[in-house]
């Protein structure tokens, strides 16, 4: 197993990364109780998609280690992640007398894992919090950090905290069961890490890109140790996004327009995110921040592991607005995350509105993701 550690002070934790390790959860949960960190209570929640897949092993070694274990099942899916499904939770918190020292184990994906999270932070004030993240998103990025969140009608995330887990533990041999899609989706954050912070991290990216394709636990094992290592280093310098966490937003400011206009229903996250990495090192190329040789490598490499980088069916006034006003409405300024050369990026709210719309019109209806309706055009 591979350890990386989170340093935050009282709120420090590890990160344990390894192949088919997923019956050493109890042991590892074990360790904390004898620390006296944790109780004998888990509250493990998760959905019947990963449950079926992961959970005998899970449950299994946890009672073997003399753990108490209630499971809870939330359905399956994004709009699932609401203060509803949260009050189901807590239900069964409350049946199971579950106490502060207690443990909520949150095994899935971003949804699981934010929900859960959201729980943990906020059921009797606080208790204990592990992450088992199984996709490959959950776990280069959702899972490390601390952020956790319920949607709400009018706006996703809207309702969260920052909560740190005790422990994040990340059995990389999940990812073989999940749907290409997803982990495209998450080879996204990856190609994030590499930009915002890593040179070296993207060309190895680049050197490796067939391995990675295909699932070699050698290559899995490293990309998601050091996406791990690079948002804790972040994370670390900047727990509550003061400033500098913000740069984990690389392409996020543009992608979550594309995903609120289509309702989340069109785009994973990490393909908006991509679409949106593609969009800010345009505008990096046209203020004269970046070379274009870097700008073509960011698109190349995210073409590679088929991710879009262009969008259809939308028009970009309406990007515009939900981007530049919407935001503006909530936090006062929109901060752009533009990149200076690949490992490098700055934090800026001075991006000519005009660059902007000219990028945008030249994204869109280039070739949209398979499958979607005939584009209509863009104003
Ligand atoms: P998800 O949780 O919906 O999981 C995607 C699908 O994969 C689901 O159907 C799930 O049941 C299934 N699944 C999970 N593990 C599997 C496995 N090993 N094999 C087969 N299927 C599996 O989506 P996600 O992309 O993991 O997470 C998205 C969420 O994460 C969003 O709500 C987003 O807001 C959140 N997020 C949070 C942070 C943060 O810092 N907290 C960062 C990024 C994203
Ligand atoms: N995913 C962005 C962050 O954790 O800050």
């Amino acid at each position: 197993m591979q350890t990386v550690q989170v340093n935050l002070g009282e709120n420090s934790y590890p990160i344990l990364l390894g192949e088919h390790i997923l019956s050493q959860l109890g042991v590892n949960l074990k360790r904390l109780v004898e620390e006296g960190i944790i109780g004998g209570k888990v509250l493990l929640v998760t959905n019947p998609t990963v449950n079926k897949l992961f959970g005998q092993p899970v449950i299994q070694g946890l009672q073997e280690s003399g753990f108490t274990v209630t499971t809870v099942e939330i359905p399956d899916g994004e709009e699932y992640k609401t203060q509803e499904t949260a009050a189901l939770v807590y239900d069964v918190a409350f049946d199971a007398q579950l106490d502060r020292r207690s443990v909520v184990v949150a095994m899935g994906g971003g949804v699981v894992g934010d929900l859960a999270g959201f729980v943990a932070a906020t059921y009797m004030r606080g208790v204990n919090l592990v992450q088992v993240p199984t996709t490959l998103l959950a776990q280069v990025d959702s899972s490390v950090g601390g952020k956790v969140a319920v949607n709400h009608p009018k706006g996703k995330n809207i309702i969260g905290a920052f909560y740190q887990p005790k422990l994040v533990f990340i059995d990389i041999a999940t990812l073989q069961s999940l749907p290409q899609r997803e982990i495209q989706t998450g080879l996204a954050e990856v190609i994030k890490y590499g930009v915002i912070w890593d040179q070296e991290f993207f060309q190895y990216l680049v050197d490796n890109t067939e391995a990675i394709k295909s699932l070699s636990t050698q290559q899995l094992l490293h990309l998601v140790q050091t996406s791990c290592a690079i948002k804790a280093r972040v994370v670390e310098m900047d727990e509550k996004e003061a400033n500098l966490r913000a740069i984990l937003n690389f392409g996020h400011t543009f992608g979550h327009a594309l995903e609120a206009l289509t309702n989340y229903k069109v785009y994973r996250h990490g393909e908006a995110v991509a679409i949106g990495m593609v969009s800010a090192s345009r505008v990096a190329v046209a203020m004269g921040l970046m070379k274009p040789s870097a700008r073509d490598a960011i698109e190349g490499l995210l073409k590679t592991f088929g991710l879009p980088t262009s969008f259809r069916d939308l028009q970009v006034e309406d990007i515009m607005e939900k981007m530049l006003y919407d935001k503006k409405a909530q936090a006062g300024r929109v901060n752009f995350i533009i990149p200076e050369a690949i490992g490098q990026v700055r934090i800026t709210s001075e991006v000519p509105p005009e660059i902007i719309r000219q990028v945008l019109k030249e994204q869109c209806l280039r070739n949209g993701i398979k499958g979607q309706s005939p584009a209509i055009s863009c104003k």
